[in-house]
């Protein structure tokens, strides 16, 4: 095994360096506080390595992404979600057999206990879905308390899996004053969604082909994303050994900021700003080089990503098809596209290596399907909750696991003493 040295104050430190199977490289810090009295800084954590992980790989310099060693690419034009977070979660391809217990207690589940439904009642109309489902998410532990032995844990995983969508749905339904539907059991986890979302009890609701297939494509692809913030924070709450729902409660309201899965519905709301403003995108490019307008090109840049995001590129391409396909035109897509094509030639955008991720034309092919801004999140959410279980599930089986605990470097004032009120 090899060796970092790092001479502070004089002395030399030997601390161990180890590699993953990919060959990236880590140097072992965890006696360095121990053996310097200093510790490390990393202000947003882009140096740090929070664990081991054998769930996802990306390559940002060359724009892999791989779930369990099988590329992003295969998966999204082959697989469908459930086969996919049953992949992320069990670390195998499910057999046919497998596979076909897994849709049927993923669909057994998708139901929700009675008492929930009152909840829905009492949100106002205008209540973001984001907030209901992380509230829903963290109430579910209220209805299913065990969580203890491995089965109630896996029991959870299901119930979690099959009620996220529902939840979703019914909240959608509920805002609009709308009856709920219940999910069918023949249907597919995309199609039931999209049932659940625009379907109404009065007919029978037809789930369009292309509509299905970019759904499942669109879950495939936001499925896991390794240590991104709402993950982080995933493992951060279950490393105090918090139950499975907390815990994805916590990890979706992380992804609902605007720099993360929030994103999507900026990058809708940026792009109508344009064109309310006259479609002047070249002014928007000037403006987000601006550090001191406040505004970012949103749906641009990646922490990891300085290459490409391979998530967009078969976005963009699946933004097409669905569009021609469904016949819809959206001056939304035809600005996002020359957006693009300013900032890829510009020396800003080239010199700081910010590309179209995930989220630049996820929300178009949203919005073509109907669903409202507000729900973009929550689309990514319902994606991305394989992807949180598995780590979940990975840290809570880690002999090596303790509390996430970092520290810092204190800055403020030093040890002075108490005023009374009437004397200051
Ligand atoms: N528009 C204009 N400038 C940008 C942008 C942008 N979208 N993104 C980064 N920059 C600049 C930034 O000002 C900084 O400049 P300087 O070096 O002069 O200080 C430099 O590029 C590096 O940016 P950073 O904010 O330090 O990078 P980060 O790794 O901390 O942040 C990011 C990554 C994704 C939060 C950021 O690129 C961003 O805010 N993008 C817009 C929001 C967005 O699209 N988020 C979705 C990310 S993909 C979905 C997901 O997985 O969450």
């Amino acid at each position: 095994m090899s060796t970092a040295k790092l001479i502070f104050e004089g002395k030399e430190y030997e601390f161990p360096v180890f590699e993953g199977t990919e060959g990236e490289t880590a140097i072992d810090i965890s006696t360095l506080r121990a053996k310097t009295g200093a510790i490390t800084y990393d202000h947003g954590y882009g140096n740090t390595g929070s664990c081991k992980s054998s769930i996802t790989f990306i390559d940002g310099e060359k724009g892999i992404l791989r779930y369990r060693g099988y590329p992003i690419e295969e998966l999204a034009t082959n697989s469908k979600f459930p086969e996919v977070a049953y992949l992320l979660i069990y670390d195998h391809l499910p057999t046919k057999p497998e596979l076909l217990e897994w849709r049927r207690q993923l669909t057994n589940h998708s139901f929700i206990h009675e008492g929930m439904m009152n909840f829905f009642d009492h949100y106002p109309p205008t209540a973001h879905p984001m907030a209901i489902l992380s509230a829903m998410v963290a109430s579910l532990y209220t209805f299913y308390p065990d969580s203890e032995t491995n089965e109630q844990v896996e029991l959870n995983i299901r119930r979690l899996l099959g009620q996220a969508k529902t939840i979703a749905a019914f909240s959608y339904k509920i805002s609009r004053g709308e009856p709920i539907l219940y999910p069918k059991a023949e249907l597919s986890y995309a199609a039931n969604f999209l049932r659940m979302m625009f379907g109404s009890p009065a007919e029978e609701y037809v789930v369009s082909d292309v509509q299905e297939r970019a759904l499942n494509q669109l879950l495939i692809l936001h499925a896991d994303h390794e240590q991104n913030c709402s993950t982080s924070t995933v493992r951060m709450v279950g490393s105090s050994q918090a139950n499975l729902y907390a815990s994805i409660s916590a990890g979706i309201s992380g992804l609902w900021g605007p720099l993360h899965g929030g994103a999507n519905q900026a990058v809708i709301e940026m792009l109508e700003k344009i064109l309310a403003d006259g479609g002047d995108y070249k002014k928007y490019v000037e403006l987000a080089k601006k550090k001191d307008s406040g505004f970012r090109l949103m749906g641009f840049g990646h922490r990891v990503y300085k290459n490409f995001d391979p998530r967009a590129k078969i976005i963009k391409k699946a933004c097409d098809e669905v569009l021609n396909e469904m016949g819809i035109s959206d001056p939304l897509l035809d600005l996002a596209k020359n957006i693009e094509d300013v900032a890829l030639n510009d020396d800003y955008f080239i010199e700081k290596k910010l590309y179209p991720n995930v989220d630049f034309y996820s929300g178009i092919i949203y919005r073509a399907m109907g669903f409202p801004t507000n729900m973009f999140t929550v689309l990514f959410s319902i994606g991305r909750l394989p992807g949180w279980i598995a780590q979940w599930l990975e840290m809570r089986k880690d002999p090596d696991n303790r509390i996430h605990r970092p520290r810092q470097i204190y800055t403020g004032e030093n040890k002075r003493t108490f005023i009374p009120v009437d004397k200051r």
